[in-house]
């Protein structure tokens, strides 16, 4: 079925979606129709969207939810959230709804740097390119001036650059380790034209150097680019209360705040558990990233290396009870921006930014660690009371009664139905069937 084809990119929209229709669907009448319908129906806007990526041939829609009542810092957000997954921005909002009442939730930058690098092979003599080194750095420096200018007027640029051996993992490879303070951006554009100004200049400077021999002048730039591993990028978010204000949680609080507590520490101490604890937390930050126009997968690498920085992948979320006090918390790298890329461009996460008051780089990282500790919270309470299904798959329902194709008034009268029963595929697919026969 599937063949190659030439020069698709060249292509025509309207040739593209023909080829595709035509070549990897059985019906290419209704694929057509299927992907106009998801066409933005003012023209400028579908342009917009059309040009953010190479190929496209339709939108493809997430749903954009609100998780209300937030407050961090003693400041009230509602936390606008893109995500696919039923339940997640309920558990947000119910989190925020039960902290609300407790104080909120504190968060506070740890720092902020970034780092990139141009990895290198040497094979000569290490002291001489220590010297060289030394002698280049100002150069290095001041050959990214152009490039640094306007991040320098405003407060950031280039924190440092650091000469490292990594001759012991691989033969000659040698970094310029880079660190970088990017402020309001994401700043992946900035630091990897510096990294290649950095490159440039290395591989000039090095045929220049008097104290090396011809072989040591040729230094083989590898690459140059970022790292999305940031673990000084930090922000933590934490909430905490008495244990007798934990209160109505479906269980005595003070077997609730235990078992809360022994939950985390399963997560600490063992990785199957711990990615699972993670991607809970995961659902919370992906989902007010992506709203944001930020690089979830940026990120999410970025924190599940840091996941795993102590040698074995861990939790993200600590949690503890002294002298009466219950205190959960997390600490979590995030690399993210409010200004560039998508931010102007993109009129959701323009809404997203507006409705989150236009933070700044700091105060987002602080929102999204908090909606992450939130959804955490959330999914712990559930796992610890009364298990995740239940409330799981009441939200669920709405989406195997749209799969069964229920009219919105057999949805209502299931949903009313399904107040207090149990909601299984098999138990929904039984009351629908009975509905229809009726
Ligand atoms: C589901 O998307 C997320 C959870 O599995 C997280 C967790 O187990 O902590 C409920």
């Amino acid at each position: 079925m599937n063949t190659p084809v030439e020069g698709f990119s060249k292509l025509t929209k309207t040739q593209k979606i023909d080829w595709i229709a035509t070549n990897c669907t059985k019906d290419p009448k209704a694929t057509k129709q299927l992907l106009e319908q998801y066409w933005n129906t003012d023209p400028r806007v579908q342009k917009l969207h059309d040009e953010f990526i190479e190929n496209t041939i339709s939108n493809y829609y997430l749903p954009f939810a609100i998780a209300p009542n937030f407050k961090i810092n003693n400041e009230l957000y509602a936390i606008p959230m893109a995500i696919e997954e039923s339940s997640v921005v309920a558990a947000a909002s119910k989190s925020a709804k039960f902290w609300l009442e407790r104080g909120g939730f504190k968060a506070e930058i740890i720092g902020t740097e970034k780092v990139g690098q141009v990895h290198f092979i040497y094979n000569g003599d290490r002291e001489k390119l220590s010297d060289f080194f030394a002698s280049a750095k100002p150069e290095l420096f001041k050959s990214a001036a152009s490039i640094t200018q306007s991040m320098e007027k405003r407060g950031g640029g280039i924190n440092a650059i650091e000469l490292r051996d990594l001759s012991d993992k691989i033969e000659g490879y040698h970094q310029l380790h880079c660190k970088f303070e990017t402020l309001d951006a994401m700043g992946a554009n900035f630091i990897n034209s510096c990294l290649e100004q950095f490159a440039k200049t290395l591989k000039e400077r090095a045929l220049a150097f008097d104290g090396f021999t011809e072989e040591e002048k040729n230094i083989e730039v590898v690459m140059s680019i970022l790292s999305n591993y940031v673990p000084d990028c930090l922000v933590k978010a934490e909430v905490s209360c008495t244990i007798s204000d934990l209160g109505n949680t479906d269980m005595p609080a003070e077997e609730f705040a235990k078992k809360f507590v022994q939950a985390v520490n399963i997560a600490k101490a063992e990785p199957y558990r711990a990615v699972t604890h993670n991607k809970g937390i995961m659902n919370g930050i992906d989902a007010v990233v992506l709203a944001t126009g930020n690089d979830f997968r940026a990120v999410e690498a970025g924190v599940h290396a840091y996941a795993a920085k102590d040698g074995q992948y861990s939790s993200l979320t600590h949690a503890k009870i002294e002298d009466g006090i219950f205190k959960f918390w997390i600490e979590v790298p995030l690399a993210l921006g409010t200004v560039g890329g998508l931010t102007t461009l993109h009129p959701l996460v323009k809404l997203a930014l507006e409705i989150l008051q236009n933070p700044s780089a700091k105060q987002l990282m602080q929102i999204v660690a908090v909606a992450g500790l939130a959804q955490n919270f959330a999914a712990l309470r559930s796992l610890v009371t009364t298990g995740i299904q239940k409330g799981h798959m009441k939200m669920h329902l709405l989406n195997m009664l749209n799969q069964l194709g229920a009219t919105e008034t057999e949805k209502q009268q299931l949903v009313t139905y399904f107040k207090d029963q149990t909601v299984t595929n098999a138990s929904v697919k039984e009351a629908y069937e009975r509905i229809k026969s009726n």
